[in-house]
Formats: C-alpha cells, structure tokens, sequence
C-alpha cells in the first residue's frame, strides 16, 4: 500500500507531485506529503486526510522547488496523524516509503543507544535518522543511505531527497514495486507507471533488492550485490488520458457500466474470428496438466474459487483453490504437472507476489490473470494474461473481476479442449453464449434503477446473509464482500445447503438473506434452503430469471430479476447484482463509495 513519487525535473515540483499523488491515491488515503529541495534547501507539508486536504495546504502554505518526493498513505505503524505522515524527516534526509521495515525495532534500540530521539511511531523515520546518523558520521548521502539500505529488513520501495543537493535522489527497492521514469533532463520515480505516465512513457524496473542513484542527467542502478546494472527501458503503452468519472457520480459506478465494454474486449482478445482461443506466446498446452492450483486475495480469489466450478466440471481438471496469505505459509506441496495460476487486478499484491514465488521452480508452469501487464506479478510469470479492464479506480473491484472471469472461462474452455473434454459443438455452442454476454450484461445494468429501492430497504440492515448454491456459492461471497466493503454492513455468506448446520440461527425477521438462484439445475435444492428462510421470518431477496421468479417468489421480500443466460455464464452474469445492490445501498447510506474507510487498492504489505 501507500504510493510514493519522486522528480528531478525542470519546472516547479509541488503541483507535479500532487498531480501523480492523485493516480496513487487508489494506494491509500490516510494522509499525503510532499518534500522539496529549494536553493538547497529542503521543507516539507504534510497533511492528515485525502489528498484534497494537502492540496488546500499547499495553496497557503506553498512549496517551491524542482526536486521532490511525495507520499500518500495507507497507515500501517501509527495512527493517520500529521507527525506519522510522510515524508519522514531527519536533519537534512527526507524519506517517503511504501511498504513495512520489520527490523525498525532493532534499529530503533540501536539509534536510541546512540541518543537519537523519535518524534513518530513509524517505521518509516527509523530510516530517515539511520541514514542522517550516517551523515552525521561523515559519510555522503550516497555513502549513507547505501549503508541503511543494507541494514532494513522487510519490504519497501524508498525514495530520499537531501538537504543541500537539488540534484540528487536515491530509491531503492525491496518487495515492493518501483518504477524509475525517464524524461528529457527530468527524472522520475513511481510507485507504479501509472502515476507517472503524464510524464514519461519512458520507463525502466527496479528489480529485487536494487537501488539507483539518480540525477537529472543519469541513473546508476546497483543490485542487491552492489554491482552495476542493467535494467532494460520499456516505452509503455498507457491510457494518459486523466483519468475521470466520465459524467458518472462514482468511479464504481462508471466502471460497472464499463462491463459490457471490457467483456468484449477480453473476447476480442482471446477469440480469433473463428471462434479459436488464442493464449499469448506459446500458451498453456493442458494435456500436459494433471492439477491447478489457483492462488489469490478478496475478489482475485473469488474470481478464482468460480473458476474452480468450471475447471472440475467443465474440463475434469481437478483445482485447488487457496487465498495467498495462508498458501505462502502453508508451503503445500506442489506435485509434478501442476499449473499454478495466479489472480490479480493490480498484479502487486504481496500476498499472491509471495504465493507465486514460492511456485517457482515447483510447478511445472506459473500463469497469472492480471490488469496491469507490466506489474511484478505479470512479469514473474511464465505467461500473462491480461484481462483488458483498463484502469479500475473504485477500491472494491467490479469490472476486473468479471474481466477475471471470462478469461478464466476461456481457459476452462481450452483445458477441456486440450483435455478431450469438450466436443467441437459444445465448444461452438459455449463460444456463441459467451459472444452474447456482453448484451446480456446490458440488458442486466437496465436494472439497476429498479434495485435501488430494494437497496434503500437493504441500507437499514446490520446483518445480511447472500446464500448460493454451486456456482453462485463463490458469487454470494462476492455479494457479501461487495456490501461489506463499501456499505459497512456485516454480511456473510453460505452455501445454501450449509445454513442448517448453524447460521440459520441468525436468522429473524431483521435480516435480510439474499438467495442467488438462476433457475439452474440445482435452483429447486435452493428454493427449499429459502422457504426454510423464509419459515423463520427472514426476509428474502430472491435474485433469479423470470422462470425461477415466476416460480418461486412468493412470499419473498424482495425480487430482482435478471436475464436469462447459458447456465455456464450465470457467475458472470450475477456479479452485476452483487456489484449494483453493495453500490446502492452504500449511496442510500451516504458512505465514500470509491475510496472507503480503511481500505487501499493496492495491497503492497502483508
Ligand atoms: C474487493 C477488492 C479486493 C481485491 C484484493 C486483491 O473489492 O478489490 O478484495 O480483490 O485486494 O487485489 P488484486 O486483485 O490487486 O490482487
């Protein structure tokens, strides 16, 4: 989490900071801060609070210069105040980081031996005043923040800006990505290319363990072994439109409205003309697959637990299906012909970073399903698959995950081909439905006005049951995850078959429990699961097709009907309805839909 940027450059640094804090501002929003150097001098502003909140400082209290790094926070040690905002200052060292320094303590004890004093509780300053003790010492800004570097445990992008020296900066990376931007007499440093893409296109990769030296006119790159390096510059292709609601309220709401866009996109990406399934370079052949093992975090692994629905029972592949922060632990063993198959919007995710790392070298191939093609998780893979969302700015993924899905849904589709599994009419015919889906979403998002009152309903509640059977079963905690995250409102979800062996006693006649039934072939198990609801004065939202809500909506709260879909697609399909009723409830409640409390959309530490 947290974003950091960083120029050496040619105009005034203060409004280029902030600009790229904004395209950070998905990071973290807890705090921001700027540090320049001016005529030597170095001075910073920091202010508690979304970024709009430094930006209002800085027009009373400005900031010259043409050097400077910047920060927007997403608090890990201490609480989101001014003094534990950064950039962190020591002397004449300013520093901003992204990610956690886990021997700060040790460090800490060492400097306060030595008589250094702290004025936060961060991690982040133990690094400030090292490298000034340093200097203090009588080492260069080079010399000592080389030497910090090699002292810090854990992970963390840096970057440091130094009292007397307009034309120095120093980053560093370890766990946590940065980029390093190339302009015309500018240089830059990002915590990804998308902050600095109004800037440069120009980019080049910190990898494991590497810091740079930076001046406006050069880059020295050293590897985690102090040698020189070579790290490649790429002219990325990027969207450096800014990026806007587009006439939208909220950028969730744009994004949902994106969906049938996107879908067709992904299709226009892995479908020839012909109805082949085109993987990029040499893709994946799955008669060589006995197992997958899919790893990923929140939506990413919802995305993930669906396709394992597909994969068993479309491809006969048998998947096993974890969120990353409890595989990397857990260390399973990998057996010969696994695929391991890695999920994640930002591709940044430290969890499912690790997941993925600790699969190399054990299984037989590492693919990953990613929105950003040059994110660590993409680049550390044997093959990428980009799922064509474009840039999601909401923090509760909507559009990337059912982007996740279809192309998910094309691999299942080439496994069970490459498997024998599927003969040339089924394959035609689960082509043609996919080439609707994106109309049918339309269709689906026509709703969207008609589930704002049973949202308004919804908004009331303070507990809320989604129950599903089969492959809606992964959907309803989708739903949950959705309401949870940006309504604020407790929901939890269960296999329909499971409510009985417990969480029915939950329910009563103030808590709303929505059923997600297409009228599938297990629709009729889950009707009996709601009447059993329904017994017990829970109040149902029964979400279906018009058969299955001819059928069987007597008596419910609520109903909100969806169009009919081939029954592979339904996950798909039914994200819209989990994705609209979280985001008019949150509206009915008046909660920050797109950056809500706590949260962060890249999730960088562990
Ligand atoms: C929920 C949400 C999160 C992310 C999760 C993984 O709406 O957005 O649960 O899905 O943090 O993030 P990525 O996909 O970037 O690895």
């Amino acid at each position: 989490m947290c974003g950091i940027v960083g120029v050496l450059g040619n105009h005034e640094a203060a409004p280029i900071l902030v600009e790229a804090l904004k395209r950070l501002e998905y990071r973290g929003y807890d705090s921001a801060g700027i540090a320049t150097v001016n005529n030597g001098t170095l001075a910073r502003r920091r202010a508690v609070g979304k970024l709009v909140n430094l930006s209002d400082l800085l027009v009373h209290e400005p900031l010259a210069g043409k050097s400077g790094i910047g920060h927007t926070r997403w608090a890990t040690h201490g609480a989101p105040t001014v003094s534990n905002a950064h950039p962190h200052q020591a002397g004449g060292v300013a520093v901003v980081h992204n990610g956690i320094i886990e021997n700060f303590r040790e460090l800490r004890a060492e400097l306060a031996e030595a008589g250094v004093t702290f004025v936060t509780e961060t991690d982040t300053e133990t690094v400030a005043l090292l490298t000034q003790h340093h200097i203090e010492a009588g080492l260069t800004p080079v010399e000592a923040a080389t030497k910090t570097l090699a002292r810090l445990e854990g992970a963390f992008a840096l970057a440091f800006l130094f009292d007397g020296h307009d034309d120095l900066m120093i980053a560093a990376r370890k766990g946590s990505p940065l980029a390093v931007g190339y302009g015309e007499g500018e240089m830059f440093v990002g915590s990804d290319a998308i902050a600095l893409s109004p800037l440069t296109d120009r980019i080049s990769y910190l990898e494991e363990g590497d810091h740079a030296i930076i001046t406006r006119s050069s880059v020295a790159i050293y590897d985690v072994n102090g040698a020189l390096a070579n790290r490649p510059v790429k002219t990325i292709q990027m969207d450096t439109t800014r990026i806007d609601k587009g006439g939208y309220k909220h950028f969730m709401a744009k994004e949902i409205a994106e969906q049938p866009g996107v879908i067709n996109t992904v299709l226009q990406n892995y479908l020839s003309d012909t109805g082949e399934i085109t993987l990029p370079g040499d893709g994946i052949d799955f008669s060589d697959v006995d197992r997958i093992t899919m790893v990923a975090c929140g939506t990413a692994y919802l995305a993930c637990f669906t396709a394992k629905y597909w994969f068993e029972q479309i491809a006969r592949l048998p998947v096993e299906v974890d969120v990353a922060s409890e595989f990397r632990y857990r260390e399973p063993p990998i057996p010969a012909k696994t695929l391991a198959v890695f999920v994640s919007q930002s591709g940044e995710t430290a969890d499912t970073l690790a997941a993925l790392r600790y699969c190399d070298g054990k299984a037989d191939m590492i693919a990953s399903v990613v929105n950003v093609p040059e994110s660590s998780i993409a680049r550390e893979s044997d093959l990428a698959l980009s799922i064509h969302a474009g840039v999601e700015v909401g923090v509760a993924s909507t559009k990337a995950f059912t982007c996740q899905l279809t192309v998910l849904f094309l691999l299942v589709l080439k496994a069970a081909r490459d498997r024998g599994k599927l003969t040339d009419a089924d394959l035609e015919k689960h082509i043609a439905d996919l080439r609707t889906l994106p109309g049918i979403i339309n269709t689906a998002l026509a709703q969207s006005g008609k589930m704002q009152a049973t949202a308004q309903k919804l908004s009331h509640a303070s507990d809320v049951l989604f129950l599903g059977r089969g492959q809606m079963y992964p959907l309803a905690h989708e739903g949950a995850l959705k309401l949870k995250e940006i309504s604020y409102i407790h929901a939890e979800a269960y296999a329909s078959g499971e409510l009985k062996h417990g969480p029915i006693a939950l329910v009563d006649e103030s808590v709303p429990v929505i059923v997600m039934a297409p009228r599938d072939a297990l629709f009729d198990k889950t009707v009996s699961n709601m009447q059993e609801v329904m017994a017990r004065k829970g109040k149902v939202i029964l979400i279906s097709d018009a058969q299955g809500i001819a059928e069987a909506s007597d008596g419910v709260w609520s109903s909100i009907e969806m169009p009919s879909v081939a029954e592979a697609l339904t996950p798909i399909l039914y994200a819209l309805p989990a994705q609209l009723l979280a985001y008019h409830t949150a509206v009915a409640k008046g909660t920050d839909v797109d950056q809500p409390r706590n949260l962060a959309k890249s999730v960088t530490v562990e």
